[in-house]
């Protein structure tokens, strides 16, 4: 009972301080009208990609992909993925058995790309990607066959066919010249034939997004949304084909890449981004690029939380006005920090680790509002992706003409699977805003780059049936 009163008390006086922040940044926390005022923008930016007058000047690119199905359990064969654009570049071996159980064998290998690489010429960016995947078959002693490869991209790419996949422009942390604009496809078998050992049938280029629905439409078939909140944020969707108005032909559907990342690119989101999201925009490689990516994902939110701490300490609500020349340092609170913080029973005592670790010497308030400030980041993040998600499920039901809906999305991205309440709020939201729709979220398996070969294994089964 006594450590009962106790934490009672505690509760008491830390409820001052937590409501002296909420006052501070009652811009970061949205009510549900607002989520759907954010939801009613997109919907329209959703129709505004779509559209072939419209769609030159729309800030959410909605790139058809050329996938026309998800997986239906009969997929077979072997095959080679490359997956780049993610927290690491893989390569791997896969091979899908059907035999009524669909069995997966997996062989997966990580390399490095270097900064130099990523920001260099495109000749050394993918004569390095020959290079690992020359590395890769010798070490399973595989060359001497020529396999089917997917390759998972997970950038904008301007698709006019399954295998022929044009970067519209780079994102993250990649500025490698000389690669916007083009077909990444021929790019690779250049530097495939330039070694001339080891031939590759490249089958299909997708994005990440695309991986995670189709990896979890193995598991559940009514998978037809893929949504990824990590290092950056995306999602795809399986459209009616006769919305698309730059694809040829009405029958059955596509799964349509959203890029949802640069919502916000043409002003739409101004009365909604805060003096924070500015600054990260104004440090960032893209300006003006990925505005509602960087309000959301995880590449930016602690940084987020570094700048209001910062802020604060400047007009003396924290740290008794005082500033370490680590919490000055761009990066040095980290968005593993706020999961950390958020996680432990005890959040308070997690704070104080962590400002001792940026050179701080914090009191209890400053830990209190520390951790209070994370907590409104990562839920104004949070209730920033179900704002999109609404739209796009809202859109979905339209479109199916449907009363009710029961989706599943498939998810993938560390900021959801690794944050210890995102998840949970965002579900709890998304009910909310949608109660038509009964929504199943998934998560797709760990990081194994699994995804791009699955989606091969899809593309080749499609094109098997093109082909007879
Ligand atoms: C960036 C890319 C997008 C990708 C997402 C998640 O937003 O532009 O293509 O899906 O990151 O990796």
């Amino acid at each position: 009972i006594a450590s009962h009163l106790l934490a009672y008390f505690f509760t008491e006086l830390n409820h001052d301080q937590v409501q002296k922040v909420d006052h501070y940044l009652y811009h970061m926390r949205l009510s549900d009208e607002t989520l759907l005022e954010i939801s009613k923008r997109f919907h329209k930016e959703i129709e505004k990609g779509l559209g072939a007058t419209t769609r030159p000047t729309a800030a959410v690119k909605m790139l058809p992909t050329f996938v026309r199905s998800t997986p239906d359990g009969t997929e077979h064969g072997e095959f080679l993925a490359l997956d780049l654009g993610g927290t690491n570049f893989h390569v791997l071996w896969v091979k899908v058995t059907d035999n009524g159980l669909q069995k997966v064998e997996m062989e997966n290998q990580i390399y490095a790309i270097p900064e130099d690489v990523m920001r260099g010429s495109d000749t050394q960016l993918f004569d390095h990607i020959a290079e690992c995947l020359d590395n890769f078959m010798d070490k399973l002693q595989i060359k001497d066959k020529k396999l089917p490869l997917g390759f998972t991209f997970s950038f904008p790419c301007h698709q006019t066919k399954l295998d022929e996949s044009f970067l519209v422009s780079w994102t993250k942390r990649f500025k490698s010249s000389g690669v916007e604009g083009r077909d990444v496809v021929p790019l690779i078998r250049k530097s495939i034939q330039r070694r001339g050992d080891f031939d590759i049938d490249i089958v299909a280029v997708v994005n990440d997004t695309v991986g995670t629905m189709t990896t979890c439409g193995y598991d559940d078939h009514n998978c037809e949304i893929g949504f990824i909140v990590g290092t950056d944020s995306n999602a795809c969707y399986m459209e009616e084909t006769h919305q698309i108005d730059i694809v040829e032909g009405d029958e059955g559907q596509m799964c349509i890449d959203m890029e949802w990342g640069a919502f916000g690119d043409d002003g739409s989101l101004n009365d909604i981004r805060t003096e924070f999201d500015q600054e990260i925009d104004m440090g960032s490689l893209n300006l003006g690029k990925q505005l509602f990516e960087k309000m959301i994902s995880g590449m930016y939110m602690g940084e987020l939380v570094r700048f209001i701490l910062v802020k604060m300490a400047k007009e003396e609500l924290l740290f008794g006005g005082k500033l370490s020349p680590e919490l000055l340092n761009t990066g040095r609170f980290e968005t593993k920090d706020i999961s950390d913080i958020e996680g432990e029973k005890d959040g308070i005592r997690k704070a104080h680790e962590v400002l001792m670790r940026l050179g701080m010497d914090p009191t209890q308030e400053d830990c209190v509002t520390t951790h209070r400030i994370c907590q409104i980041v990562s839920t104004h993040s949070a209730s920033l992706c179900t704002a999109t998600l609404a739209a796009e499920l809202q859109h979905i039901k339209e479109n199916k003409g449907e009363e009710q809906l029961r989706p599943t999305i498939g998810v993938d991205g560390s900021v959801y699977k690794k944050h210890p309440h995102f998840a949970k709020h965002l579900h709890k939201t998304v009910w909310r805003l949608v109660p038509e729709c009964y929504v199943r979220f998934l998560r797709s398996e760990d990081g194994s780059g699994k995804d791009a070969a699955m989606v091969t294994a899809v593309a080749y089964r499609l094109a098997d049936q093109h082909r007879a």
